[in-house]
């Protein structure tokens, strides 16, 4: 990797760092002062849209698009959700910023809010990060106190207001339409599609729901420029006439089996392996890995010889894998059982479930007993095989769902199964040698 200079993370190992005083000391809500003064909406939408932003909450779609589904001449309200329920399991980047730079969260909020025409932004919060709650209020409080928030935003005449939403700690909260039902006070069961929030989204209104890392890099994408962001990263690959390319920095959070695991910042591209090494310490103990989750555990696992995989939009779905997710990278070293991360993954789901769809409710339900069977010494080899049956035919991308989480529930049963099938098929024969050939139902 070439030399590269955090961006987003910046200002994080500054003392104080959360506080109004030390963000404007370093510059500040300048870019909000500036583009106030000299850029339109549509101005902020196209710099947005040039820079080839794509969202970083797990599905890439680009940032300035999405943003310019929203009716043109919508009287308003339009509404601004800000995704901040940071679920998914080996993701904790948006802590991160909401602990300690919860103005960079603002300001890239404010700006967005302004180029959406949204008067008023909703932070859903994940329950579980109190210190971000009482960071990012303490943040929103000081920005009202000094006219960054509220009416007449430093005399330009845009007005906004911002709530933080706590969520209750259910997984499908992240969902962007189970959110906005949660804000509206209801259940969390997502929505069908179209229309998209984007069209009619909270309160049947037009609605933009952008995750946390996405509207912090907003506020260096309009400070910086589009070419700035667009030198960051990968161009679009020559081989997908689809791919718009993977521009700009990225927050990587390494966990599980290395030295130093924690939340670090390189371009989009940087290699599975560099990742691991250069950031995370490496393996743990002087292993070596066995599998390495690459964005959060929807996007499934890759195997020791795909780890120099490059980490944009396209890398992991070439070794198989959902996506770039959220660029959770959970790495597990050698002497770790794939059985546990089958049984850990699809534990997860079958809890988290909505149960609204009967593929996603009964899929995952069955493959955690399944699981379950095998890890307790009572497995079969064609388990593998109706395991992958329930993967394939759940999710969005077979079309059974109304939601990505039954495709997320999938990715890790695929990927284990068809990367380390020996390794299970050896378990499975190890702890059930007399009763691993039938092909007789066993009772769950
Ligand atoms: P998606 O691909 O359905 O949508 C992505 C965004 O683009 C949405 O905001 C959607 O409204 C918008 N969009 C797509 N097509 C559109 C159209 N034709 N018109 C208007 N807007 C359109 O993906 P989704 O379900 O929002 O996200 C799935 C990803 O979320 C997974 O890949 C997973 O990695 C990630 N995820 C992240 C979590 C976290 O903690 N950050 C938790 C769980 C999943
Ligand atoms: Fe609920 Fe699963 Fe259907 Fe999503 S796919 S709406 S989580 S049942």
């Amino acid at each position: 990797m070439e030399s590269f200079e955090p961006v987003l993370l910046a200002n994080i190992q500054r003392p104080d760092s959360h506080t109004l005083a030390v963000y404007e000391a370093t510059g500040g809500y300048q870019t909000l002062r500036r583009a106030l003064r000299e850029l339109s909406p549509a101005q902020v939408v196209d710099e947005v849209r040039r820079s080839g932003l794509r969202g970083r909450g797990g599905a890439g779609f680009p940032t300035g698009l999405k943003w310019s589904f929203l009716p043109a001449d919508h009287p308003g309200p339009i509404y601004l959700c800000v995704n901040a329920d940071e679920s998914e399991p080996g993701t904790f980047c948006n802590r991160v910023l909401m602990e300690l730079d919860p103005h960079q969260v603002l300001e890239g909020t404010i700006l967005s809010a302004y180029a959406t025409r949204a008067t008023t932004a909703y932070i859903y919060l994940r329950y579980e990060y109190p210190l971000a709650y009482r960071r990012l209020q303490a943040a929103i409080d000081e920005a009202y106190a000094a006219g960054y928030l509220g009416r007449n935003i430093l005399g330009s005449g845009f007005s906004l207001d911002v709530y933080i939403h706590r969520g209750a700690g259910a997984y499908i909260c992240g969902e962007e339409t189970g959110l906005i039902e949660s804000i509206e006070g209801k259940r969390a069961w997502p929505r069908s599609k179209p229309p998209f929030p984007a069209v009619e989204g909270l309160f049947r209104k037009p609605t933009v729901v952008n995750n946390v890392e996405t509207l912090a890099c907003v506020k260096h994408i309009i400070e910086r420029g589009a070419d700035w962001f667009r030198s960051i990263g990968v161009p679009p690959s020559p081989d997908d006439p689809r791919d718009p390319g993977s521009f700009g920095p990225k927050l990587f959070c390494i966990s599980g089996h290395v030295n130093k695991p924690g939340c670090y910042e390189a371009p989009l591209g940087i290699s599975c392996r560099e990742l691991i090494e250069k950031f995370g310490g490496g393996v743990w103990k002087g292993r070596r890995a066995k599998a390495v989750v690459p964005g959060g555990l929807s996007t499934g696992v890759l195997s020791v010889d795909e780890l120099d995989v490059p980490m944009d939009f396209v890398g992991p779905v070439q070794k198989g894998c959902l996506g770039l997710g959220t660029g959770g990278v959970i790495v597990m070293d050698e002497t770790y059982p794939m059985i546990e991360f089958l049984h850990n993954s699809c534990r997860f789901f079958a809890h988290e479930s909505c149960g609204q769809c009967t593929p996603c409710r009964e899929g995952t339900s069955w493959a955690l007993q399944i699981v379950r069977r095998i890890k307790a010494g009572r497995g079969r080899l064609v388990d593998l095989d109706l395991l992958l049956e329930i993967a394939d035919n759940i999710g969005i991308i077979p079309g059974t769902t109304i939601c990505g989480l039954a495709d997320g529930a999938a990715w890790p049963i695929k990927t284990a199964i068809r990367k380390f099938r020996e390794e299970l098929e050896d378990y499975i024969k190890r702890t059930n040698p007399t009763g691993y050939k039938t092909r007789r139902p066993v009772p769950a």
